[in-house]
């Protein structure tokens, strides 16, 4: 890598920030496409987050992308928000305008959309319903992008119904709320489940969940990725169904700004999966 005077600057920040994959990610795309830019890892305390984004035009970044803690923070922080962004009431990417203005979207939501999309290509978003798991952050993301997709009724279900309460209400469209002990019921008839929940993930208990009520034609998509091949999965292409892992809505989510930053769409490849897989 040659750094010039003319090398765009951007990266992401978070604190902590060492576990962030998306500088491996966009320094991937960087390498491949030959653009004479980095991207780097910002580790900015919760306390700092304003003055550093103020500070993002000054320094002449082209952008960043916010990880935990700071993706809900940052909204009164930037200066234009797009309306999905609002709705998900969180932000993953700044861009930096040329009048220094920063705009901020939420890119997981087309990321959610692109990997089931394209991997998932008979999948029709207004065929039935949709049993999301889960009413975190991730959550509010993909219920937006399902809504607008067309999604006809999403069983909303959560161990916490307050959460479930809080994001119908921001989001809007129909979302139907159900007890985290009647998730089996939800399965009936519906023709994508999607886990949104942290169980399931590496050092977290196991998703209980039996998929024998969900119909043979229903996509079942897990945002955890680590591992990559989650019990929800194997159980879900023990039963033949089309089972959607989530490392490609991470892969994803990184399309939009990388193309607003450097000017180039890049592609997810088997190699940039591989790549991202190979690291500890
Ligand atoms: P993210 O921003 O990644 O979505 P989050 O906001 O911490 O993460 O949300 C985690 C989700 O996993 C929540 O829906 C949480 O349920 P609660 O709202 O009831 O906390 C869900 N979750 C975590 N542990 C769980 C468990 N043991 N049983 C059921 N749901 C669980």
């Amino acid at each position: 890598m040659t750094i010039t005077g003319k090398t765009k600057v951007a990266g992401v920040m978070g604190w902590p920030v060492s576990h962030s994959k998306s500088p491996a990610l966009h320094g991937f795309w960087l390498r491949e496409h030959g653009i004479d830019g980095v991207y780097i890892p910002l580790p900015v305390k919760p306390e700092n987050l304003r003055p550093a984004l103020r500070a993002l035009p000054m320094l002449g970044f082209v952008g960043v992308n916010l990880t935990v803690p700071h993706k809900e923070a940052a909204l009164k922080i930037v200066d234009e928000i797009t309306p999905t962004a609002r709705r998900v009431g969180a932000i993953n990417a700044i861009v930096v305008r040329e009048n220094g203005r920063l705009s901020a979207e939420n890119t997981d939501v087309t990321g959610f959309m692109m990997n089931l999309r394209l991997n998932a290509p008979a999948w029709d978003p207004k065929r039935g319903p949709a049993v999301v798991l889960g009413a975190g952050g991730a959550s509010r993301a993909v219920c937006v992008g399902l809504i607008d997709a067309g999604c006809p009724e999403i069983r909303l279900v959560n161990r916490t119904p307050e959460r479930v309460k809080a994001l119908k209400k921001v989001i809007g469209g129909n979302i139907v709320g159900t007890a985290w002990d009647r998730r089996h019921d939800a399965l009936a008839d519906a023709a994508l489940l999607v886990n949104t929940t942290t169980l399931g993930m590496e050092g977290q208990p196991p998703l209980e969940l039996d998929l024998t009520a969900l119909p043979s034609q229903a996509i079942v998509n897990d945002i955890v990725y680590a591992p990559l091949d989650t019990p929800l999965l194997l159980q879900a292409r023990a039963r033949g169904l089309t089972a959607v892992d989530g490392l490609g809505m991470l892969l994803y989510q990184a399309v939009p700004a990388f193309e607003a930053w450097f000017g180039v769409t890049p592609e997810v490849t088997p190699a940039l999966r591989a790549h991202i897989l190979g690291l500890t």
